[in-house]
């Protein structure tokens, strides 16, 4: 870790959970299609700029917030805090690091209140809120869910070049570690941490930083996430499909990556498990275990490593990338020297091509890629 993010002697806001993500677009309709007729979110109000989406189980205003806007990229990762006095810690916690801070009594988005925006250490926009509007909960409004109803947002994942460096900032924020990612020589190449009692409200993805890698929306099933899929095929849409379906060993959750109309990635996500004990064990995995990010050993694209939306400052310019200097996951499982195993006790033959049959190189090894 390099220039490590000093701990504030002011206390941490307490974040209840990952509560909405407001993301720009740059065609407005063609992301509402998208998210509305194809995903089946809920539209909670709209206007011609923007559009305020929820999931079935929510019950404040929205999860989502697609603003029309000049390029794509996300405008605010928002978290709920637990009572109103937690904004005035939040604005403490982040002045006392030196970060740009706005509050609004009235809120930066319709049906939340009273907020505070930041720019983090790490670059991200950060927001902040308690009150907000409630709305009908639709968890008993069967006759409105489809077959791969969206029923929560789960989490969002965020890429900066220094892991440990974020992940000591977001444990200064409260936030908990459930899982890693690291080598045997000490690189981290991602990290999964909490404040609701899942695996993750937030992941940091080693990479070219402050970027935003993805954002998460429950089913309740495997089967749900099928249906997606499904769809996807009926409507001959299925490049919106980038990676999976399949089971994720990190989380241990089924997954889908899809891509939106301007490449924002949004994971469709289910069955993790709970993480609430404050002894929950950390599950560190080798990233040279090809089963950790696909439990059956399907390989990653190489798209879902390398490419991430922009970020935007509290005045809406973009964030300026600054790049990863540790080795890439990437590099280390695809690249000329990378190698991966199934099982751990072929590790020790790590490096000779061998190691994976031929019928398993794929994207796993430089120059088998199509
Ligand atoms: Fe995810």
């Amino acid at each position: 870790m390099t220039d490590p993010i000093p701990t504030p002697l002011a206390p941490a806001p307490d974040i209840l959970r990952c509560a909405y993500m407001e993301l720009v677009v740059t065609d407005l309709a063609a992301s509402r299609s998208f998210y509305v007729d194809v995903l089946g979110l809920v539209v909670t109000e709209e206007d011609d700029d923007a559009v305020y989406l929820r999931s079935l189980e929510e019950f404040i205003h929205h999860n989502l917030v697609l603003r029309k806007g000049p390029v794509a990229a996300v405008a605010a990762f928002s978290y709920r805090v637990r009572s109103p006095e937690e904004l005035d810690r939040a604005v403490a916690f982040y002045t006392e690091l030196g970060c740009r801070v706005e509050r609004r009594a009235e809120g930066f988005t319709k049906g939340i209140g009273d907020s505070v925006r930041v720019i983090d250490p790490l670059g991200f926009p950060y927001e902040f809120f308690y009150d907000v509007d409630h709305v009908e909960r639709l968890a008993w409004r069967y006759d409105l869910h489809t077959p791969g109803a969206l029923v929560r947002l789960d989490h969002f994942n965020q890429v900066t070049p220094d892991v440990p460096r974020a992940v000591k900032f977001m444990e200064d924020l409260g936030f908990r570690v459930t899982e890693d990612i690291q080598d045997a020589e000490g690189t981290t190449y991602a990290a999964w941490m909490r404040r609701k009692p899942t695996v993750h409200d937030t992941a940091m993805t080693g990479g070219d930083g402050p970027r935003m890698h993805h954002v998460a929306f429950a089913t309740h099933e495997k089967h749900n996430i099928i249906a997606i899929c499904d769809k996807l095929g009926a409507l001959r849409l299925s490049d919106h499909i980038e990676r999976g379906p399949g089971r994720h060993g990190v989380s241990n959750a089924f997954y889908l990556y899809l891509r939106d109309p301007d490449g924002h990635r949004v994971e469709i996500y289910t069955q993790d498990y709970y993480t609430g004990d404050p002894d929950n064990p950390v599950v560190t995995w080798d990233v040279h275990d090809n089963q950790r990010r696909d439990w059956w050993g399907n390989p990653v694209v190489p798209s879902w490593y390398t490419e991430a939306s922009l970020v935007l400052d509290l005045d809406g310019r973009p964030q300026p990338v600054v790049a990863r200097t540790d080795t890439s996951e990437m590099a280390v499982t695809i690249g000329a020297d990378g190698f991966s195993y199934t099982r751990p006790e072929d590790s020790a033959r790590a490096g000779d091509d061998d190691v994976l049959p031929s019928w398993k190189q794929g994207e796993y090894k430089l120059g088998h890629q199509l």
